[in-house]
């Protein structure tokens, strides 16, 4: 059952992925059929992830807040998936720039919904065991949704198809939206609501045979413990949880200021205007990315917890670095083979980003922030998310036609810079650590840059007392 719920319940970062990949390839198409300029493209393309940021703000509020109660996460969910179905089909139907406008801001109110709630619900229904992977089947949805739609995108190209390429989201939300009416609710929030009864069958539905005694009790006991009412967020702006909160926004910034949705969004455009002539060739280059976005993004889970979340880190920051600067050295000067190399370029690019700075900001907000503060948190942090994709989404189109490609490209590879001096100075080390000792951890007040790494200067004892906790430099 748990891969079951794993799997629907990532039907949302699927969404998540594939409305965000099908503007690659119905931009173009879309701007010659409403004839837009660059700022209508800019607004046209950042109605999703705007439309994302007020839906994270609005769940964020509800979770913080006595609705919590009213509004479970099963229904969330499907709601989210209503709104994905309703977003989809007006898209497609657009009559005119500002129909098209809402139904993309619709569809990122949806997305917004999902990417806390999702996550949210994956964890708290997930055996302990194997709840880090299944939060990160979340993250693989996202990438295969991006895939999916450059592939869909790919096939519908040459019959200018754009109304088809946004009516196809509409399958995958009403799966998410049928799917939810099937799947148990969070035995968390039925026991926070008082329905004792009803989380106990939720939590032994969701185990199948196994007893389900000891972690019932569990439950029970972290719950009575935890501060409740509406204000416990407030907490989180004060110390010892304040850099918490710093590091889950500063990840969630610097992944996006990175520049990935620029390629994510605009990839066909880059490439045409790096030389590939055919739309075909472009989105053929495009699904290229998507491919080893996907790919890349299995070994990172694969790797993460035994080489570690902040090591690749380092890793994934330095190539990005590297792969645009050489990309804006090598448009600067129009070197020969500039399509060919770009993609190259490219590539690595995806890859540094797909073996860390994609995933890690997402495994990081599940694990950082104690249990009584972790919807607010997530709802913060995912907040910064889309804020940061409106930014660099919108002004895209904007400060490539006044700087140019090149100066564009070197503007994220100087923030790629920042985000390896950021994580070799303040990021923690979280592999192999539990949930629990992270939570003791910062509530003892100790420095959360210093977590799980050994010191120079600080023995074993001093940096943490736990036995699962492998250290690392
Ligand atoms: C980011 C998205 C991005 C995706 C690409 C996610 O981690 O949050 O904004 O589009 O990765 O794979």
């Amino acid at each position: 059952m748990a891969w079951i719920v794993a799997i629907i319940g990532s039907l949302a970062g699927f969404l998540f992925g594939y409305d965000e990949g099908i503007i690659a390839g119905s931009l173009g198409l879309i701007r010659d059929h409403f004839f837009l300029n660059e700022a209508h493209v800019g607004v046209m393309a950042s109605a999703l992830p705007f439309g994302a940021l007020l839906g994270s703000m609005i769940i964020g509020g509800i979770l913080a807040s006595h609705f919590s109660k009213r509004f479970g996460r099963r229904s969330l969910l499907a709601f989210a998936g209503g709104l994905f179905f309703l977003g989809a089909l007006s898209a497609a139907m657009a009559v005119n720039l500002i129909v098209l406008v809402s139904s993309r801001f619709v569809l990122g109110l949806a997305i917004g919904l999902a990417s806390v709630t999702a996550p949210l619900y994956l964890a708290e229904t997930a055996p302990g065991k194997i709840r880090g992977a299944i939060v990160a089947v979340y993250q693989l949805a996202i990438t295969l949704g991006i895939v999916c739609a450059y592939f869909v995108n790919y096939l519908l190209i040459e019959q200018h198809a754009w109304r088809t390429m946004f009516a196809s989201c509409a399958i995958p939300a009403l799966m998410l939206f049928v799917g939810m009416f099937f799947l148990p609710e969070s035995p968390r929030w039925l026991y926070r609501v008082g329905r004792k009864d009803d989380a106990a069958r939720a939590l032994q539905k969701l185990r199948g045979g196994e007893s389900i005694t000891e972690e019932f009790d569990h439950i029970a006991m972290t719950l009575a413990r935890e501060p409740s009412g509406p204000q416990s967020w407030r907490l989180l702006f004060k110390k010892p949880l304040s850099p918490v909160l710093m590091l889950g926004v500063m990840l969630f910034c610097l992944q996006q200021l990175s520049g990935i949705n620029v390629i994510i969004y605009f990839a066909p455009e880059i490439f045409k205007g790096l030389g590939f002539a055919s739309a075909t060739g472009q989105i053929l280059a495009t699904l290229g990315i998507g491919v080893v976005n996907v790919l890349v993004t299995i070994v990172a889970l694969m790797a993460v917890d035994s080489i570690g979340r902040r090591k690749l880190l380092l890793v994934g920051f330095s190539g990005a670095c590297l792969s645009l600067g050489a990309l804006a050295l090598f448009s600067l000067y129009q070197v020969p083979g500039l399509p060919y190399i770009s993609v190259v370029c490219l590539v690595m690019y995806i890859f540094s980003f797909a073996i860390s700075i994609g995933p890690v900001p997402h495994i990081a907000m599940s694990e950082i922030f104690p249990l009584h503060v972790r919807g607010a948190g997530m709802g913060l942090s995912a907040m910064t998310n889309w804020g940061f994709n409106t930014l660099v989404v919108f002004s895209f189109p904007l400060m490539q036609s006044s700087f140019g490609i090149e100066y564009t490209f070197a503007f994220y590879a100087v923030i790629c810079f920042f985000g390896l001096l950021y994580t070799y100075f303040w990021m923690p080390e979280t592999k192999n650590i539990s949930l629990e000792t992270i939570e003791d951890y910062l509530i003892s007040g100790r420095p959360l840059a210093y977590l799980g790494r050994k010191l120079p200067h600080h023995s074993t004892a001093d940096t943490l007392e736990d036995s699962d906790v492998v250290l690392d430099l």
